[in-house]
């Protein structure tokens, strides 16, 4: 049992059953009852695995959208053999993968850092532009695992012996390449004996705390115990939290931060009970076009999420009748339950044992819902900013842009964003 039993979130390779590149990912919406991985064949395939948080996660989205250009390239961009007309194409698609989702900056970022490089090298042979943009896509896997472990380190260093740290929704490694960032954080302080207890908020409505965080803490054997979001107030005011840590999806110039929905009622309660309250993100959350958090774009999502409750599973026949029953309502493919009231359950067959995924309603019908997954904590209310070149502590008139205290020499360096 360790971090290294937690899997890789996304990669790329050959498809066996089509022999043309894919990009392989957890689906991270059915984790940790079901662990399907899914083939994306097409960068479009990528995009609907992005919009339905089969992958998701501020750092994950960034070398999603990158693999997801390199797929076109591999597929739809291979059989284009004018140089202009790939280039003009590939910008469209760049714009396609990076509005998939609005709020993490990272997916943009991700997918722009593909088309300068396209750009930057429109000279070359189009096979060699090809391979060379496959294997950048590459590489922001492994970088990215490097970011992590870079600003895990720095921010270890942070908290003090024996802490109870409380963390929100998963800013763990499935939210990354690996590794993690706040989670990264808590990895990191684990490792050298520093962590006595991690909080997980649930973090309602989709429970990627629940469901994400805590799996990756017990998979890596971080102590730990989860809360339902309304409790953090309550365990803050027991004396039981030395610090919270959080991820980011976009970071302004000014430090304002958006992250999932409930961070900042984190943030505000830290500051009433004396805790400290850290961001931990890779640079490459950083915006710097934004000087505030008022223009973040905050996306809202199906109020399904909301209304109701989303299962998924594994089960086996207890009888060789059961079995036989479930044999023949799933022979021809999965099997939709003819359920009333709109909820909804899918039985499908999986090697010798079954899933199901169901929907549940719990609200009445015809209600009305918000459903913002976002929220935006203002800069003030963030202790330091945790990133894989040093920490940034606010300073009088500081700028995300210009000042990093470095955790290594104590120094104040300039934070150069290669964006
Ligand atoms: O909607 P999601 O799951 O993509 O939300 C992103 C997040 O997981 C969080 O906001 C996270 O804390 C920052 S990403 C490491």
């Amino acid at each position: 049992m360790g971090i290294k039993d937690i899997p890789k979130t996304i990669w790329w390779g050959e498809n066996e059953e089509t022999g043309r590149p894919a990009v392989f990912l957890i689906d991270q919406t059915r984790l940790p009852l079901q662990g399907d991985i899914l083939a994306c064949n097409t960068y479009d395939g990528v995009c609907l695995a992005i919009k339905s948080l089969a992958v998701r996660g501020a750092p994950a989205l960034g070398v999603a959208a990158a693999l997801a250009v390199a797929l076109w390239s591999e597929t739809e961009g291979a059989a284009i053999d004018d140089p202009n007309e790939y280039l003009n194409r590939l910008v469209e698609v760049v714009d396609e993968i990076a509005s998939a989702r609005p709020t993490a900056v990272n997916l943009r970022w991700g997918a722009e850092r593909m088309r300068q490089l396209a750009f930057q090298n429109a000279d070359m042979p189009l096979d060699e532009l090809r391979a060379l943009i496959v294997q950048e896509a590459e590489n922001m896997i492994a970088e990215d695992e490097e970011r992590n472990r870079a600003l895990g380190a720095f921010g270890a260093e942070l908290l003090p012996e024996k802490a109870k740290v409380l963390t929100h929704c998963n800013a763990g490694s499935l939210a990354t390449a690996y590794f993690g960032t706040a989670l990264g954080v808590i990895f990191a302080a684990h490792d050298q004996g520093k962590i006595e207890h991690v909080w997980v908020d649930e973090t309602r409505p989709v429970n990627q705390g629940g469901r994400l965080t805590a799996w990756e803490l017990r998979v890596a054997g971080v102590p730990s115990a989860l809360i339902t979001d309304n409790m953090a107030a309550s365990v803050m005011k027991n004396g039981w939290v030395d610090a919270v840590i959080v991820g980011a999806d976009r970071i302004c110039a000014n430090g304002d931060t958006a992250n999932k929905i409930g961070t900042y009622g984190l943030a505000v309660l830290a500051k009433e009970h004396g805790i400290p309250f850290y961001v931990a993100a890779p640079s490459s959350t950083v915006d710097l076009t934004l000087p505030d958090g008022s223009q973040i774009p905050i996306e809202e999502r199906d109020p399904r999420e909301i209304e109701g409750v989303t299962v998924s599973g594994f089960f086996e026949p207890d009888s060789p009748e059961a079995q036989r029953a479930f044999d023949a309502l799933t022979a021809k493919g999965p099997y939709a339950v003819p359920l009333q009231k709109g909820h909804q359950l899918v039985i499908d067959r999986k090697g010798a044992a079954y899933s199901f995924d169901g929907w549940f309603r719990m609200t009445p019908p015809g209600i009305e819902v918000y459903n913002p997954a976002f929220d935006v904590t203002p800069g003030e209310l963030v202790t330091a900013f945790i990133t894989e070149r040093g920490v940034i502590t606010p300073e009088p008139d500081y700028e995300m842009a210009l000042a990093v205290r470095c955790m290594g020499c104590g120094a104040l360096h300039e934070l150069d964003l290669e964006r």
